[in-house]
């Protein structure tokens, strides 16, 4: 008997669950990092504009696969291809032909990999695309899992007095101690697969949505404590102006696509989730307001972290441009420099903070693969959860032991080396740079073309149409003027500028030739001044 596909109770409930997916390390950790390297205000201006135009677009393709399929994101291309495609046999062909042409470059390890991937499109045609998601799911949790394990370890470690330090140089000592002490990092990271794994045991509704409905408004309220207290210090407003000014000098064609690269990330796309958490809709939600609602709160947060973390950083005379280590390294000094003694307070505020971020996109990345076993290997859940969170734990072991020391894995190093030539770098950084380099501009790009081109605008607008009307039928420019009411604005017979006109163009022509210009000059075959 085939069993009855759980929903989420309302909008709240999925809104709450796919923001939460959303807004994650990507926007605490990440994003303020880049936009202070990047021309601050200038950067977040571009990165609006990315959002705007690609991601909210291909967030709405991806939970409209979802709804309309029902089905994890292996099952919906499934259920949507075409029995023949003539694009995926060329690319199929494609693909085989350069493995076979890299064997006489000897470049084996990639041959391998582009013989398997080109012979699974031209036997399964789009439905590589869905594997191409539940894997990116897999790859990305395995070492977002070691970092969410971190930001765990720094709540203790703040609670416990032990970030109490007030220069940069005793944060990074600190830093580089912790994560190459493989008694705290393999604990934390077994610790934050089994929070993980334990929330999407208990399926859609009492797991993930009652878990988002509780995390989600915690981590809005310690934001807004972490602002106020860095507003309020002495000197903040130059954080403030930092973050928000647009210094245009700064901006290169190389910060647009890191902003492209980093809105894919942020709004967890090509990841497999925003379809497996849009299977979960039902056919009365307003698919548009959704989407829109949820892009509008990962946006808010991003800038709100940033808000929360430049105007204490130049309230206490530190570096703004410190990297990827901002929060490790600078943070809890700059907290600790606080007047009050209550620097302890306001790094364990913050870290739990990123700990609630990242788990609730950790359990997305987990349901993907979760939903994938139960729907098409008709596994229960309970043995799906557990199968799929042990195997993602291993991957993840590898990466942090990779962090901490990589000559431990030198086996694995000197294989790698031999099949992919890929000669530094740790473990990390090969599954970072596979996954954002390759796999979701890739996925985002298929994504774009097969609803795009394959499965057709007109019946992806026949879906959003089923609880969201204005999207497909309301005249843009009547919206814009208040006259959407207006019958003679409205169903007119001439061809009219809708908001769903707008998103298939987007879709069609924009999304993919913009994916594809980031992605060539990624992997480098495209360079960018
Ligand atoms: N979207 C998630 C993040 O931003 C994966 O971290």
């Amino acid at each position: 008997m085939a069993q009855i596909r759980e929903h989420w109770s309302g909008s709240l409930g999925f809104v709450l669950a796919a923001a939460g997916s959303a807004i994650g390390l990507g926007n605490i950790w990440k994003f303020p990092y880049i936009a202070g390297e990047n021309g601050g205000g200038a950067f977040v201006l571009i990165y609006l504009i990315c959002i705007a135009v690609i991601g909210l677009p291909v967030m709405l393709c991806e939970i409209s696969l979802g709804r309309r399929t029902q089905k994890n994101p292996v099952g919906a291309f499934k259920m949507l291809s075409p029995h023949r495609s003539h694009l995926a046999n060329f690319a199929g062909f494609s693909i085989v032909f350069t493995g076979v042409a890299l064997i006489f470059f000897q470049e084996f390890g990639w041959a391998v990999i582009l013989l398997i991937l080109g012979g699974l499109i031209i036997k399964c045609g789009w439905t590589v695309a869905g594997m191409l998601g539940v894997a990116s799911a897999f790859v990305i949790l395995s070492y977002y899992s070691v970092i969410g394990g971190w930001t765990i370890g720094y709540i203790i470690k703040a609670v416990s007095g032990h970030l109490n330090y007030i220069t940069e140089s005793a944060g990074s000592k600190c830093f580089s101690g912790f994560m190459v002490d493989l008694r705290w990092v393999i604990p934390l990271h077994l610790g934050f697969m089994l929070l993980c794994a334990l929330i999407i045991l208990r399926g859609v509704r009492s797991g993930i949505e009652k878990w988002s409905k509780i995390l989600m408004p915690i981590l809005f309220v310690l934001l807004i404590v972490l602002i106020l207290r860095g507003l309020t210090l002495p000197g903040a407003v130059k954080g403030v102006s930092f973050f928000l000014s647009p210094r245009l000098e700064l901006i290169t064609a190389e910060s647009v696509l890191i902003a492209l690269g980093h809105a894919f990330f942020t709004l967890s796309l090509a990841m497999g989730a925003m379809i497996t958490y849009g299977s979960y809709i039902s056919r009365k939600q307003n698919l548009f307001l959704s989407t829109i609602s949820i892009v509008i709160l990962d946006t808010v947060i991003a800038i709100l972290a940033g808000l929360a973390i430049f105007p204490a950083v130049f309230a206490m005379g530190f570096k703004e441009t410190s990297g990827p280590g901002l929060v490790f390294n600078v943070l809890p000094a700059v907290f600790s420099s606080i007047p009050g003694n209550l620097g302890w307070l306001w790094a364990a505020l913050f870290f739990l903070l990123l700990s609630i971020a990242a788990l609730t996109s950790g359990m997305s990345l987990l349901e993907v693969v979760v939903a994938f076993l139960v729907d098409e290997l008709k596994w229960k859940r309970g043995k799906a959860v557990f199968i799929s969170s042990s195997v993602i734990t291993l991957l993840g072991l590898l990466t942090a032991v990779s962090f901490a020391d990589w000559s431990r894995l030198e086996w694995l190093h000197i294989a790698l080396v031999k099949a992919f030539h890929i000669s530094h770098g740790s473990f990390f950084e090969v599954m970072d740079t596979l996954t954002a380099s390759w796999m979701l501009p890739i996925g985002g790009l298929t994504i774009s073309i097969f609803v795009g081109w394959i499965w057709g605008t007109r019946k992806a607008v026949e879906e959003i149409r089923h609880g969201s009307h204005n999207f497909a039928d309301v005249h843009l420019i009547s919206l814009l003027a208040g006259l959407k009411d207006d019958p003679s604005h409205n169903n007119s017979r001439y061809h009219v500028l809708t908001l769903a006109s707008l998103w298939g163009i987007f879709i069609r022509f924009l999304t993919p030739v913009a994916v594809t210009v980031a992605f060539l000059h990624k992997i480098g075959c495209l360079n960018i001044k």
